[in-house]
């Protein structure tokens, strides 16, 4: 095959990963929960280099060295896990700010395993596919999956039982999330790094590990179940504790903006007029992202909208999986 082109949406945590356990292969520390998002992603194409190595573009054009450097190190992983000859042109485009805590990688990686498994011609299950998107970004692996996700952390911290899969949400759960940008710059510290330091040096690390797994289980029985209340609850406390052990770490890591705690503030006056329908969670860097029942969407969307704190306001529902557009 001479080329593949595959597309992948962003996903974000419900109940969050963060941490790896010693290994290569990016294998998480907990179980993690996520929405793959509709309309918020990126294509990749990929095709033979003719240069004798590697070639990363983004909008067509040579990206940093440290960022061709990740990509090309993330394909001689692959080729030691499947062997292939020759180099790659791995060319994306996104609609999602980059590097800015909003999932720009994991819709990269996703897209990425994507197009290497058609390219490659590897006929790779989805569940195996999602262990080549993890081993590129752990949370890569749950935007394989439509609408809602989970990636297991892995019991034997073994590249094979550390895959994602889809899991069930209540018919009646009518989710939207709000993704209030304060700022789309990059961020100071890549979450790869913030991951590293936290569980190095912050003493609540063992604490929020030890804690993931009834915030997991509690979650998945929560969406089954259609509760927003218990799910919104169960995601606001495990982004809360992720962020505490990077607080606690040392050096501390702090990707908060003043304008990120007048949005979570916004979120609990939010919850005062309307009801329990309305949550916030966060990834590495300062931009909210506030979950609620499509039902009270507009009321989110213009209070947030005049408070006159974001840069921009993107708004997403449940999405697709990654899927090949195109190949020959
Ligand atoms: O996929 P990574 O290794 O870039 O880590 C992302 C971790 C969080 O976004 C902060 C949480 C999550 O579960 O997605």
């Amino acid at each position: 095959m001479n080329q593949a082109t595959a597309y992948a949406n962003a996903n974000i945590a419900l109940v969050k990963y963060w941490g790896k356990r010693d290994h290569p292969l990016n294998i998480p520390c907990v179980s993690s929960l996520s929405m793959t998002l509709n309309d918020f992603g990126t294509t990749v194409s990929l095709s033979w280099s003719t240069s004798g190595a590697h070639e990363t573009l983004i909008d067509g054009a040579r990206v940093h060295a440290h960022v061709a450097m990740r990509t090309a190190r993330y394909l001689e992983q692959l080729r030691a896990l499947y062997p292939f000859d020759g180099f790659f042109v791995v060319s994306s485009t996104s609609n999602v700010p980059i590097a800015s805590g909003l999932a720009s990688s994991a819709s990269f990686y996703a897209a990425l395993a994507t197009a290497l498994n058609k390219i490659l011609d590897l006929r790779l299950t989805v569940r195996d596919c999602s262990k080549l998107a993890r081993v590129g970004s752990a949370s890569a692996a749950r935007s394989l999956f439509s609408r809602f996700a989970v990636l297991h952390g892995g019991l034997h911290c073994d590249h094979h039982d550390a895959y994602a899969d889809s899991t069930i949400a209540h018919q009646n759960l009518d989710l939207a999330m709000v993704i209030a940008v304060v700022s789309d710059q990059p961020k100071p510290i890549s979450s790869r790094e913030a991951m590293v330091q936290s569980k190095a040096t912050s003493p609540f690390f063992d604490a929020f590990v030890a804690t993931q797994p009834k915030d997991f289980a509690r979650a998945i029985t929560a969406l089954r179940d259609g509760s927003l209340e218990t799910l919104g609850t169960i995601m606001e406390h495990s982004t809360l504790k992720m962020f505490s052990t990077m607080w606690t770490a040392q050096p501390a890591i702090n990707y908060w903006h003043p304008h990120t705690i007048a949005l979570i503030n916004a979120v609990y006056e939010l919850r005062l007029m309307l009801g329990p329908v309305v949550y916030f969670t966060m990834d590495a860097g300062p931009n909210v992202k506030i979950l609620c029942s499509q039902t009270v969407l507009p009321d989110v969307v213009r209070f947030i909208a005049q408070k006159s704190l974001t840069q921009h306001l993107y708004v997403v529902t449940p999405g697709q999986g990654a899927y090949v557009m195109d190949a020959s």
